[in-house]
């Protein structure tokens, strides 16, 4: 028998923390490289035999020659940090084979082979949180994209589809539960030990595969579909969180039910599982029939979940159960697709949370995040587009550019064909692709047949990246309106010269009398530039361009203040509402900080301003989540984002100067809006929400103008909250304030929810994010305190997430924010370097910011490069970010 192992590393157990660590310049994967595997692999059975420090996986694979591919006489199985402890082919143990680094190549003369590949993996020596690991006592796994290679060599790539049987066995006392994908079709026991078999129908690529084992209770519950399969739903939690799982199993019927109304897709299994675990690097995971989700996607309850973490919850589980269709039964042909399966789930669950809430509302938030994260992405060293040419490490291609611009581009093909012709899309692409790993192109085309629209020029918006500028003016003579549309799109790294793209605009054109407009036109601008002309105007009316955010673009539209004051109080279209209020205050915080307004412009911008904002609180039409999201000031992200280098300081200062210049003139009806809102009891409804949303808004406004009385008020409102949004958003506001009440208050946070991670990652980042003079200090000594972990991504993300976007600490003038986050990036990295390397962006836009700053960026990000070993995640995005 040949038994090959591994080199042994001198420092114990170190392959699985050690196997992201790479020599340098890992190799560039290219998108026209892509070949059909040459080998087939229809079944694959699995026996596990568990154990947290030492787990034994047999794995028989059988193989073909795959007719549509050059034949080769060998194949790769990839394999990472894996231990082989036998290999045999047809059951001859002296079989040819050889390692290429951690891959496997095994010699196969035939046409069709059996292998069977015995390795031993260590889960809880497992930091990176790919592969099969511990967590908490309970083994699961995580295998998108590369991680199956972590427990069995495989040809881990999402083109090979195979139908899994696995059997696993472990001891009944630490292992109660034992999941995996599809349905269990035997279980039994032999004294400790306890076994069960599992096998999924429906043919599936790695990534896909999951598996889980530990000490676990369910909410149990069934959903009956619409051709009348019963179907038996859990969500599996750790003993004491059972209490929290009923929003999280009621999402989940909802998404079911939703997704065979609007899309006609019914459920394809007699079993839907989910698994809660505490470490996890994402949000949630996919895996067929098996979704293991993060536990902030699955825990919930009024006393320890805000109204955000609830809306969370209901957007989370939705994207996962509708990746059973996008995503798993079709699912993409190599990672550069990722966006075919992602930014169409995206746009499936932004349209199901839309109709479970407020739709407007739903909108406005979507757009926040694109701008706040995508739009910087996409004028950074790190743009790429939805569906990238190249990369090193595919983890780091998990971006809001693939996510949710994704799903802008997507839903643009359905504005423009309308939801019943996008619908006869959709159920095409499903159709001819049941069962097949799919391309970008596979969806296109599908769009063009069923739709019937002409996306010949439209697949630009795959290939080019960078956020296009559409520059608008509108002159009026006579009768007629005339709109000038011009579109530049900015050059992206290895992108230098772009071509026009079809931009669909959605707009009206106000009267100012009687403040009434004729009804949405959509214009496609598909040129540079090019002109639309609207009769029956006998005065200029007011232009409402981009409604609804119909197009995932920069508008530039040089109108006067008075037209948008106009538009913030008047325009019935929700977003350009929004954005009318967001336009005056970025017109005036950019003019401001860059010196284009003098004293009188700048004080006439703040009435103007002030006089809006008072509208928007005293409008009786409208609701309080709506009125919300008027009275949010742009972000500083935002802002920084329309000016060409950008100085955080002044940024952060002009706009906190405004937020009190706000509050000062606006004291009284804020109070008002304050004493009506804090009058309305708790409930999960939509009128309570927004209740406790304007309540936190006027107060964070309070605290600007009248710290003293606002601290106050604020401890109060901790005081007597009987739900988290409240008691939060109190803390929130007290952790920005140099107030007595301040330390009480979050040393009472602490004591109640010492013990529920969830809770207490809130109190690392209430801290992190505050708007405390001393805000950095706090973010050194929570790193020290004996809660942080950073083992525990949560955890780590809490702290530093929270602290990277906090641009009156991180961006501390003297570097000292930079080179926490260096040091912190360093010291994850071999560690869990997916998690490490996402810390990157925030100090990647040096070029964008001010030069004392930018050079301090630069020389954090240039310490991080010359660290003797970084993983390829941190090498791939430390060397973008200085190119
Ligand atoms: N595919 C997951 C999702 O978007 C995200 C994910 C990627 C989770 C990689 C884990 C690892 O739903
Ligand atoms: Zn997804």
């Amino acid at each position: 028998m040949d038994i090959a192992r591994t080199p042994a590393t001198p420092d114990g157990n170190p392959e699985m923390a050690d196997a992201a660590i790479q020599p340098k310049a890992p190799p560039e994967i290219r998108r026209e490289d892509y070949k059909p595997f040459p080998w087939l692999v229809p079944t694959i059975r699995l026996t596990f035999d568990l154990a947290l420090d030492k787990t034994r996986v047999t794995a028989r694979l059988e193989i073909e020659r795959n007719p549509a591919a050059e034949a080769e006489r060998t194949i790769r199985l990839n394999g990472d940090g894996l231990q082989l402890e036998s290999l045999s082919c047809d059951g001859n143990e002296s079989t040819d084979y050889r390692m290429d680094g951690d891959d496997l190549l095994v010699t196969l003369p035939g046409e069709r082979h059996s292998l069977e590949i015995v390795t031993v993996i260590d889960p809880s020596a497992n930091s990176q949180l790919m592969g099969l690991y511990a967590s908490g006592g309970m083994l699961c796994t995580q295998c998108e994209a590369e991680g199956f290679r972590r427990i069995t060599f495989f040809p881990d790539r999402p083109d090979v589809l195979s139908t899994y049987t696995v059997r696993m066995s472990g001891p009944k006392a630490l292992f109660p539960v034992l999941l995996c994908n599809g349905n269990r079709t035997d279980q039994g026991e032999e004294g400790d030990t306890h076994w069960a078999k599992w096998h999924d129908p429906w043919p599936k690529p790695s990534y896909l595969f999951a598996l889980v084992a530990g000490d676990l209770v369910a909410r149990s519950d069934s959903f009956t579909t619409i051709n009348g399969r019963k179907v038996e739903l859990n969500v599996y939690v750790r003993d004491g969180d059972l209490g929290r799982t009923e929003h999280a199993m009621e999402s989940l019927k909802r998404s079911m039910r939703w997704d065979e109304e609007v899309f006609g897709r019914e459920y394809d299994l007699d079993l839907f599982n989910i698994v809660a675990v505490s470490d996890f690097n994402m949000g949630a995971m996919e895996n067929k029939g098996l979704n293991i989700f993060n536990t902030k996607y699955v825990l919930a309850d009024p006393e320890t979940a805000t109204d955000g973490d609830y809306d969370g919850i209901e957007g989370v589980i939705g994207h996962e159960y509708f990746h059973n269709w996008s995503g798993n039964r079709v699912t993409c042909r190599d990672w550069f697709q990722l966006s075919l399966k992602e930014g169409f789930t995206v746009l499936r669950d932004q349209l199901f949370s839309a109709q479970m809430g407020s739709a407007p509302v739903k909108r406005i938030e979507d757009v926040r995040v694109l701008r706040g994260v995508q739009f910087p992405e996409d004028s950074g060293p790190l743009a790429h587009p939805i569906r990238p040419d190249s990369y090193r490490e595919i983890s780091n291609f998990y971006t809001a550019t693939v996510y949710n611009k994704g799903a802008e581009v997507i839903r643009m093909m359905r504005t423009m064909a309308g939801e019943e012709a996008f619908r006869r899309g959709t159920d095409l692409y499903f159709e001819r692709h049941d069962g097949e790993a799919a391309t970008c192109e596979d969806f296109v085309r599908a769009m063009e047949d069923g739709a019937d629209l002409d996306l010949a020029q439209f697949r630009l918006w795959y290939s080019q990246a960078g956020t296009p500028k559409v520059a608008a003016r509108l002159t009026h003579e006579g009768q007629t309106a005339t709109l000038t549309l011009t579109q530049t799109v900015p050059a992206t790294p290895g992108q230098p010269d772009k071509q026009p793209m079809p931009i669909p605009l959605s707009l009206a054109l106000f009267d100012r009398e009687s403040g009434n407009h004729a009804g949405d036109e959509l214009v496609v601008l598909d040129s540079e530039t090019a002109q639309f002309s609207f009769d029956g105007f006998a005065t200029r009316p007011v232009l409402s361009i981009n409604r609804g955010f119909s197009a995932p673009v920069s508008i530039d539209r040089d109108v006067p203040r008075d037209e948008l004051v106009f538009l913030a109080a008047r325009d019935d279209d929700p977003f350009a509402r929004y954005e009318a209020m967001q336009e005056l205050m970025t017109g005036y915080l950019v003019g401001s900080v860059s010196g284009e307004l003098d004293d009188a412009e700048r004080d006439a911008a703040r009435g103007d301003i002030a006089q809006a904002m008072r509208a928007v609180i005293e409008d009786s039409a409208l609701d309080d989540l709506m009125r919300g999201e008027l009275m949010v000031m742009p972000s500083q992200a935002y802002i920084a984002e329309q000016m060409l280098i950008a100085d955080p300081g002044s940024i952060h200062a002009a706009r906190e100067a405004l937020k009190a210049d706000v509050a000062t003139r606006l004291a009284d009806p804020l109070h008002a809006l304050y004493e009506r809102a804090v009058q309305v009891p708790f409930a999960l409804d939509a009128e309570a929400k927004g209740a406790r949303k304007v309540k936190t808004l006027a107060l964070s406004y309070a605290a600007a103008g009248d710290p003293a009385t606002a601290s106050g008020l604020a401890a109060q409102q901790y005081d007597r909250a009987d739900n988290m949004t409240d008691r939060q958003g109190a803390l929130m506001v007290l952790a920005g304030l140099d107030s007595a009440e301040r330390t009480g208050r979050l040393l009472d946070f602490y004591n109640r929810y010492q013990g529920n991670a969830l809770v207490i990652d809130k109190w690392f980042a209430l801290q992190a994010s505050s708007l405390h003079p001393h805000a950095i200090e706090h973010v050194k000594s929570l790193r020290e305190h004996e809660d942080f972990a950073l083992r525990n991504p949560n955890r780590v993300r809490s702290l530093y997430m929270a602290f990277a976007s906090n641009p009156g600490a991180f961006h501390s003038a003297d570097g000292e924010g930079y080179r926490m986050l260096a040091d912190l990036i360093l010291e994850l990295d071999p560690i869990n370097a997916q998690t490490a390397a996402r810390f990157v962006p925030a100090l990647g836009r040096w070029r964008r910011i001010e030069e004392g700053r930018a050079e301090l960026m630069r020389e954090a990000l240039q310490r991080i490069a010359e660290a003797p070993k970084l993983s390829r995640d941190t090498y791939e995005q430390v060397t973008r970010s200085l190119g």
